[in-house]
């Protein structure tokens, strides 16, 4: 509350400011104390992290839980971490929730709250917060057995704080599929079921349960549809509407590993059918919810308040998420993202915009002309925590955000190609792993006609670019040696460009 009022009033101190003048906030690359750490996204205080588990809000809280291994900065025997946020822009770190034991290390899954007391491991009074998650049995794996996967449980009646493991866990044991995993569970109204989605290697299962202990297979879906390129993994299904038409639709997530547009690991979705047992989709192509390299394992959160769908993923790559250059921690989860569904020229669209709140101060704000084969520098901003804002009709331009040291980090539209490339070779560290300076593309072909929105939210090791409120979008880590202070905006054609509101704000920092 205190931290709110503080807040508040800083916001209303920086927005009654004239802004051009004040803007003498130079962050130099040494003033971040811990070299990369982000400011405004949510990352442990020390060790390994990856995905995030048991999004669930309840009594006011948001719980981010999330694979974690407190021991060391590249994966290991997998805990859930866990956090709380009220807002989901300010956390606040939480000991550890679930460890390893007898059945094995705790992978992914997610957290319902048992209003009905279906479990009874708690009562109508004080509903249980039920984690369902995988467990991974090392010794069976090493031994070369395939049904070291299970699903176990665990409730909670202080609201996260603790956790008892149910004691006759394995819920559902495995015959012999070797990967077999991160549970996503909810509550359907209509059947008065629960739901787990389940993935297992090259499809989805979806097993019912009246109790959250009893399961039963009821369907699949996926085998021979939607991207194939590696093993599908965290997956979620939630019901959206179309927002012009009330049309309603459902949406599955699939997490893949390998077999991303731009390399390594991604997220694809599918729209389709939900008849309360059976998922169903007509859709023939492949879909990515994030185009980037960097948004991996995201899911939703259940019982999200006034019904939004909020997703948050992981800011990184298996491809190289183990080799990254930060030393105390590694890796961050994306910025917040609601979820809505649209259709465009009869195509349906995923689109994930971050949610507002974030504090921010004014750094720039100008309408900008560049003229024809010409560049517009725009210098002397902190950009490495920052929000860049404009509107344009333009669809072809490069922004290159440089720094003293003379690296760049290069983002273009293409007409011609219908592309956005994100050109990160030259943007600091990049050979700590072969692959990550690889340009990454996104085909941008369904944008509407005429001005449209662009949001880059920029952190000190990370770029997320929202293209028309998130229609597209591109998630990837960056690793400069000093912070970018000039955004250069490049016009390589033969007439001039035109911007509105080219704005930089300071992001405050959430800690
Ligand atoms: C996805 C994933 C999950 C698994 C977890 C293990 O990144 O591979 O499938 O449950 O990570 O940490």
């Amino acid at each position: 509350m205190l931290k709110n009022v503080f807040l508040i009033s800083l916001f209303l101190i920086f927005s009654c400011k004239e802004n051009k003048s004040t803007f003498k906030v130079q962050e130099t690359f040494e003033e971040n104390l811990e070299p990369y750490r982000p400011q405004f996204h949510f990352t442990p205080s020390e060790k390994w992290m990856n995905d995030p588990n048991g999004l669930v809000y309840h009594q006011g809280l948001y719980h981010l839980f999330y694979q974690y291994y407190p021991d060391d900065i590249v994966w290991g025997p997998m805990h859930w971490g866990h956090a709380t946020s009220k807002d989901m822009l300010y956390w606040d770190r939480k000991p550890i929730a679930l460890y390893p034991d007898k059945n094995g290390y705790i992978f992914s899954g997610s957290a319902v709250i048992d209003i009905n007391n279906t479990s009874g491991f708690g009562s109508k009074e004080t509903p249980a917060l039920v984690a369902i998650f995988t467990y991974h049995d090392m010794d069976g794996e090493k031994a070369g057995r395939t049904d070291f996967q299970t699903q176990g449980i665990a409730y909670s009646l202080d609201n996260g704080e603790s956790f008892n493991v149910y004691e006759a866990n394995p819920v559902i044991k495995n015959n012999g599929i070797k990967d077999f995993r991160d549970p996503k569970v909810f509550w359907d109204d209509k059947t008065e079921n629960w739901n787990m989605l389940l993935v297992a290697g090259d499809h989805l299962q979806i097993w019912q349960s009246k109790n959250l202990k009893d399961w039963q297979k009821v369907s699949e879906f996926g085998r021979n549809q939607g991207a194939h390129g590696g093993v599908w993994e965290c997956p979620d299904l939630f019901p959206l509407k179309i927002t012009e038409t009330e049309e309603e639709k459902w949406v599955l997530l699939i997490s893949i590993n390998p077999g991303a547009p731009n390399g390594g690991s991604g997220t694809q979705y599918f729209v389709g059918d939900f008849d309360g047992t059976t998922f169903t989709s007509s859709q023939k192509e492949e879909k990515w919810l994030d185009w980037g390299t960097d948004n991996y394992a995201g899911v939703t959160y259940n019982n999200a308040p006034g019904n939004k769908r909020i997703f948050l993923g992981w800011m990184s790559n298996w491809a190289y998420a183990r080799d990254t250059p930060t030393e105390k921690w590694r890796s961050a989860m994306t910025i917040p993202r609601e979820l809505s569904l649209t259709k465009t020229r009869g195509v349906y669209e995923l689109v994930n915009y971050p949610l507002e709140g974030l504090q921010k101060e004014l750094q720039e704000v100008k309408d900008v002309n560049v003229a024809s084969n010409s560049k517009y520098t725009l210098a002397g901003f902190a950009i490495n925590q920052s929000e860049i804002v404009f509107k344009t009709a333009e669809r072809d331009f490069i922004l290159h955000f440089t720094n003293p040291k003379g690296e760049r980090l290069k983002l273009s539209l293409n007409k011609k190609e219908n592309m956005m490339v994100l050109d990160r070779s030259q943007s600091g560290k990049v050979a700590f792993q072969k692959d990550f300076a690889s340009i990454q593309k996104m085909p941008i072909a369904n944008l509407p006609e005429g001005e449209i929105e662009f949001k880059i939210l920029i952190d000190w090791s990370s770029i997320e670019i929202f293209v028309n409120k998130g229609q597209y979008v591109m998630t990837a880590q960056i690793f400069p040696n000093e912070n970018y202070n000039s955004v250069i905006i490049e016009n390589t054609l033969d007439e001039s460009i035109n911007f509105k509101e080219f704005k930089i704000s300071k992001v405050e920092s959430i800690w």
